[in-house]
């Protein structure tokens, strides 16, 4: 034999190693089928975001429960673009709260653009950011859990409903980035806050456009504040489309709708590299109560027939099982 056949041979047998191994390596690695279909589906192999963890970084069996029900293609927010709702989703949506007669959304939905912002945001997801978020949920299990400095070092604070922060910022932080609510549950906020509106019917979204303006709409079911302190600049709204990716693809149809703090953790997980948790579930003795209100029952939300908290917050233990989120628990 010829050196050159030698050789040749030599380097034959040296790539049919190299590829048998990587063979095998590889039908270990990737032993989920549906994962790497979701990996190749989704270009996401490699590093998705320059965090420690990234929520979308995908890298074991674990990963095949959160891919089955995360669907990037929703986004939380609604721009004008995104504004449309197909009628299947519209009549689910205005079925939340049974408005008796609702006004032409298409025509609220014009008024309600030409006030506030109408651009698409946090579409922005790329391999060199590192967005961290903090969800602050409203449980008593917050109190002295010093946990205010670390809540205030993510670029998000996320607060819902009626949240304070004055009087409990060594436990719950001093900064709120973006704060959820609809009218019922409504807050006055500062300045440089992010007031997202969850909409839960037509009038909900009248309501928003009334409390910055005229404040002519003092009532829904219920009396609510007529005017509202925020910065309309920063007045986001929350995407009935995603509220129902939400319920179908997360809670799987369990309960009415999904609870605000549900909603916020959604929220963060589709549009944070990072998201830790604060504040969700009973307190150390079982209550649920808010971290503000001295009375035990004060905030018993848990069993509203609303909301099925318990299959949230087996959803939120989950995601915090595998990884996706760090749920503190205070006391
Ligand atoms: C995500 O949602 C879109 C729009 O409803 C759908 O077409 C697509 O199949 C979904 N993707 C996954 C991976 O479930
Ligand atoms: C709502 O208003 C739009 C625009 O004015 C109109 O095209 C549409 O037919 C109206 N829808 C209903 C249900 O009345
Ligand atoms: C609030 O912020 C906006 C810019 O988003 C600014 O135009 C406005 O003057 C600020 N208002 C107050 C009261 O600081
Ligand atoms: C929570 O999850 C556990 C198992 O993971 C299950 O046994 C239990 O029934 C679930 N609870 C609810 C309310 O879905």
């Amino acid at each position: 034999m010829s050196l050159f056949t030698q050789r040749k041979i030599r380097t034959l047998t040296g790539l049919l190693c190299a590829m048998t191994f990587s063979m095998f390596v590889f039908s270990y690695t990737l032993r989920e089928p549906s994962l790497y279909f979701f990996r190749s589906v989704l270009g996401l192999s490699g590093s998705t975001c320059s965090c420690r963890h990234c929520i979308t970084h995908l890298e074991d069996e674990d990963d095949s429960w959160f891919m089955e029900r995360f669907n990037q293609s929703f986004h939380p927010l609604m721009s004008r673009k995104s504004s449309m709702l197909s009628d299947d989703t519209y009549r689910w949506w205005q079925w939340l709260q049974a408005e008796k007669s609702p006004s032409n959304l298409t025509i609220v939905l014009d008024r309600l653009f030409q006030l506030l912002p109408a651009e698409e945001r946090y579409v922005d997801a790329h391999p060199d950011r590192c967005r961290t978020c903090s969800v602050v949920g409203n449980s008593g299990n917050l109190r002295e859990s010093r946990y205010g400095s670390y809540i205030d070092s993510s670029d998000f604070v996320i607060r819902m409903n009626q949240a304070p922060t004055q009087g409990f910022e060594k436990d719950v932080g001093y900064k709120t980035t973006h704060h959820l609510m609809y009218p019922e549950s409504a807050t006055d906020l500062d300045n440089s806050t992010s007031l997202i509106l969850i909409p839960f019917k037509t009038l909900d979204l009248e309501w928003i456009i009334s409390a910055l303006t005229t404040g002519d709409i003092s009532k829904t079911y219920v009396p609510v504040k007529s005017r509202i302190t925020a910065n309309k600049d920063k007045v986001l709204i929350y995407n009935p489309r995603f509220l129902k990716y939400v319920y179908d693809s997360w809670l799987e149809g369990h309960g009415r709708y999904p609870s605000t703090g549900f909603l916020s953790l959604m929220f963060a997980i589709h549009i944070c590299d990072e998201v830790n948790v604060f504040g969700f579930g009973a307190d150390q003795d079982g209550n649920w109560h808010h971290y503000w209100e001295d009375n035990m029952l004060g905030g018993a939300f848990r069993h509203t027939g609303v909301h099925d908290g318990d299959y949230e917050y087996n959803i939120t233990l989950l995601l915090a099982d595998k990884h996706k989120i760090t749920l503190y628990r205070g006391g």
